[in-house]
């Protein structure tokens, strides 16, 4: 493939979506490369696995700077050192700043662990535990200035099962957070995702009712 896109992730814990995008980026015809995994926090697994599969690994340590602008210029220069086009955040649990959302305006995406706009910030899965709710799942879209917030690229639906406590529920998310994030990020960056102001332009993918999920599951 000629042209990639250079992807920079920005976590800041464990990686395992960040390493699902390193995992699908190996395959050439994957249309973007990461360039980068930057890390607010310098003790984050994620570098380590990151460093471990060749990604070049920074921690940009949010504690050593005196205001959120004086961070966030330290990231903007990371990004623009290591040539980055796109932002791809992966459980990174710093909230930018409206000036640095829009130096990035469709340039940045992010995975959120819940089917938004339901469940917007931390403790999604107990929250959705005590809602009751019969289909959790996972979203990936563009970032916005609002937390959780932005054009939904795509979205993964998974049961709540008897039984279940935020933390099972949060492992049938993940799962379906690694198959979700590298598909999301390919359509939009092929172009089959686009935005169109607040909301996204469709993705020209084929209607299969078949596959759509019910949950109990349909009889008969
Ligand atoms: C994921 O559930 C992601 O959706 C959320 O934070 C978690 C990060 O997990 N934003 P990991 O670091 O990718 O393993």
């Amino acid at each position: 493939m000629a042209h990639k896109t250079r992807v920079g992730i920005l976590i800041s814990g464990r990686g395992s979506n960040m390493a699902s995008l390193i995992a699908a980026a190996r395959d050439p015809d994957y249309p973007a490369e990461i360039a980068c995994v930057l890390s607010d926090r310098p003790q984050a697994d994620g570098l380590k696995k990151a460093q471990a599969e060749g990604v070049p690994a920074i921690a940009v340590d949010h504690t050593t700077f005196d205001t959120r602008e004086a961070f966030e210029a330290a990231l903007d220069a990371e990004l623009k050192a290591l040539r980055v086009d796109l932002i791809a955040c992966a459980g990174f649990l710093r909230v930018l700043s409206a000036a640095f959302v829009s130096r990035w305006h469709d340039r940045m995406v992010n995975i959120h662990p819940s089917l938004l706009p339901a469940f917007k910030g931390l403790d999604t899965h107990a929250r959705a535990l005590h809602a009751g709710v019969k289909i959790a799942g996972c979203t990936v879209h563009v970032v916005r200035p609002e937390v959780d917030d932005g054009p939904i690229i795509a979205q993964a639906a998974v049961p709540v099962l008897t039984g279940d406590t935020p933390e099972r529920l949060a492992a049938r998310v993940l799962e379906a957070e690694h198959r979700l994030y590298p598909h999301a990020l390919k359509l939009f960056l092929s172009g089959r995702a686009r935005t169109a102001g607040a909301s996204l332009e469709d993705t020209q993918v084929p209607v299969n009712q078949e596959k759509a999920l019910f949950w109990p599951p349909l009889e008969g």
